[in-house]
This record gives C-alpha cells, structure tokens and sequence, in this order.
C-alpha cells in the first residue's frame, strides 16, 4: 500500500492539513503526518491539534526558532531520513513558510512526487521571506494546487506547464466553514464583554511591519486611534511581543480602547472574527477568511499574494496610511464597509478536489 506523507511546520499550517487528512482518510488513503516543530509554543500548535479534531503528528521535529537557514536545514536533514525509512508515494506540503521549502527540496533531490496546497501565490515582492518559499516551492513541485485563477496565471507566466496546475480552489475555507458551528460553543465574546459590540480585531506578525520599532509603533498608534470608534482586540504574536515590550508601549496601549491577549486557537479565533466589524491584519489567511465570511478587511501592508480578495473579495490594501486606515474604519462604522462576493470554489469541497487529483497516492 502506496503512503501519503502531510507536512505541517507553522501555524498557518494547521487549517489548511486538517480537512485534507481526514478526505484522504475517508477514501482509504494511509498517511503519516510530519510536524516539523517551527511554531511550538502550545498556542501556536498544539491548541491548533485540538481545535482542528487533527490526530497527533506521527513523527515531530522540534526543530523550533532560529535563522532561515538554520530553521530550513535542520529541516531538511530530518525530512531526508524520514523519507528515508517511509519512501511514500506522495508528499503534500502547504503554504509558504520555512517548512514548506525545506520539504519540497528533499523530495524534490529524491525524487518524490510533491503536492503543493495553495500554489501560485505572488506578491511580487521578494522581501518577503514567504514569497521566495512560494517561488522555489512551485518551481519543483509536481501537483500545483492553485485556490484561485490568478494563481494559475502566475504559474503560467513562469513557464510551468498547464498540466500540472489544478484549479481546485481555496482549502483554508474548508476548515473555516466545518470549524464556524462548533466555533459557536467558544466563551470568548463573554471572556472580553463583546456580546453586544461591534468590535475589531487586529493582527501583526510580518517581519516588515514587527521588526522595525518605528513601523510597529506606528501601526499599534493607528490602531489605538482605530479603538476610538470601536474596541478592538489584539492577540499578539510571539514575533510581535518581543518587540512590543521592549518598546514599552504600554502607555500608549493603556490609554485606548484595545485588549491584548496571548495567540488565540482556532475555534475562539474564528468565533471573534465572525462576530467582528472589521479586521486590520498583515496575515495572509485572514485576508481569505474575511472575504469568505463577508467581513471588510484593511490589509496593513503594501502588497497582496491574494489579489483575489481584493478584487472580489471585502479586503482594502491600506499599507501603514493612518489616514486611510482612519478613513475606512469610520466608513465600516457608518455602514458602508466594503461588501464582496466568495470566490470561486471557496466553498468548503477543496479537500474533496485534491483528493480526486492525488487519488493515484490514495488507491
Ligand atoms: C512564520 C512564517 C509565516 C507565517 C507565520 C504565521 C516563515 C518564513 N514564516 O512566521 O509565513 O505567516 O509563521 O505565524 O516560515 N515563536 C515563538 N513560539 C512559536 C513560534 C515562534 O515564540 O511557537 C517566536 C520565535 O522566537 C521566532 C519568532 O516567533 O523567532 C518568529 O517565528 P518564525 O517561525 O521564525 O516565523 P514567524 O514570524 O512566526
């Protein structure tokens, strides 16, 4: 019996693993789940396990912080023996992050077919440590999984052939739409005296928004002005919080109407954001899960790799324009927030197309 091996590493990486393993499940497939151990701390991890119903990880890494390189090499030397001792039939690797390259790499020198999950992402901007995982993922996969048809475009124009592009649409929604019922028995809008506001939610990790004390204390000042018209809540990421303690922005933060709180799972996560007015973010996939849900989105950076959810989607690129951020929060307030439609095949039945793709694997 041919093998499936699923690689998770990062946070972003659960949702998108969960409703695939358990489609492959249901068709029979024999999987074996790799956690590399990049994200680690319990709420950025194993939260995620519980939430998502997903199995514990069969081999873990624990690879956890350091720089690029280090985090990708170790990597990739666990991977090499794993795959070593399982030879599977398949790898699926998701994303962008460290992980997701590292793997595709060792597969790609042992010759072993790679699935990539969410495949053809650009933001043209090579700045981005994410972007040049996306690039060199695509380019040495064999199963492009693309969620959107800009996706297929952009792998056309880097010359990749048509017939290794599937369409199948955007896996993230699955989890979102299996995960939004249960998400309801959450306490979290009783935990912050939210069961009758309209709120915000904000989020920052990109290392070119976090990592640079000016720009951080630029968007978190934006954000407080922001908390005049609503409250708004900010669970800070482990990236984040470095730097916003040692700013001792505290003053600032005290002095508004903004909550912080530790990394949230995925079911109080969702639950805040359904209920919420509007979010201003640099993540990816809560750009996605905005527009799927209907809920305007002002994108705090200067570019998108989901362009989709700007032209179809409720999601505004604002970057770090304090006036237009000012601007489009009020707009939400006065009811006149940016109202999109779902994009096509984000409809929760992604799991169930990979599958049919993969199915060789599978049988
Ligand atoms: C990574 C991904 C990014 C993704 C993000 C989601 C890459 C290049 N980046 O960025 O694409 O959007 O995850 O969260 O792969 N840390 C902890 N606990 C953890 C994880 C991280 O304390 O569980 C700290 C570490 O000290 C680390 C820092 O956060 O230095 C950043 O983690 P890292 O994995 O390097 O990248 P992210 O910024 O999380």
């Amino acid at each position: 019996m041919s093998r499936i091996v699923s690689v998770v590493g990062a946070r972003p990486n659960f949702m998108k693993v969960a409703p695939l393993y358990e489609e492959i499940k249901s068709r029979g497939g024999k999987q074996i789940l790799v956690h590399t151990g990049q994200h680690y701390d319990e709420n950025m991890s194993k939260i995620f396990f519980e939430d998502l119903s997903m199995p514990k990880p069969d081999i873990y890494y624990g690879i956890g912080s350091g720089s690029h390189a280090s985090q990708t090499a170790k990597v990739m030397l666990e991977f090499e023996k794993t795959l070593s001792e399982i030879n599977p039939a398949l790898v699926i690797v998701v994303g962008d992050v460290n992980s997701t390259l590292a793997c595709a790499l060792v597969c790609a020198k042992m010759r072993i077919p790679i699935a990539h999950v969410e495949s053809g992402l650009r933001s043209f901007d090579m700045d981005m440590p994410e972007e040049v995982n996306r690039i060199l993922t695509d380019s040495i996969s064999d199963f492009l999984l693309t969620p959107s048809i800009d996706a297929n475009e952009n792998l056309l124009k880097e010359g990749i052939k048509q017939e290794k592009i599937h369409f199948v649409g955007n896996i993230m929604i699955d989890s979102l739409y299996r995960s939004l019922k249960k998400s309801r028995e959450s306490t979290i809008l009783k935990y912050f005296n939210l069961e009758s506001a309209d709120f915000g939610l904000l989020t920052l990790h990109r290392p070119s928004n976090v990592d640079d004390q000016k720009s951080l204390l630029h968007l978190v000042e934006s954000a407080c002005m922001a908390s005049q018209m609503a409250p708004m809540i900010f669970p800070v990421h482990p990236r984040t919080r470095k730097l916003l303690i040692s700013n001792s922005m505290e003053k600032l933060i005290q002095g508004a109407n903004l909550t912080l709180c530790n990394p949230l799972g995925y079911l109080d996560f969702i639950n805040l954001l359904s209920h919420s007015k509007f979010v201003l973010t640099d993540s990816g996939g809560i750009q996605e899960e905005t527009t799927a849900l209907g809920i305007p989105c002002l994108t705090l950076r200067e570019n998108t790799e989901r362009p989709i959810t700007v032209s179809t989607g409720t999601n505004t690129i604002v970057g770090k324009d304090r006036e237009l951020i000012l601007t489009k929060v009020s707009d939400i307030m006065g009811g006149s927030g940016k109202k999109g439609k779902i994009p096509k095949f984000w409809d929760g039945k992604t799991a169930s197309r990979i599958s049919d793709v993969i199915q060789f694997a599978i049988s």
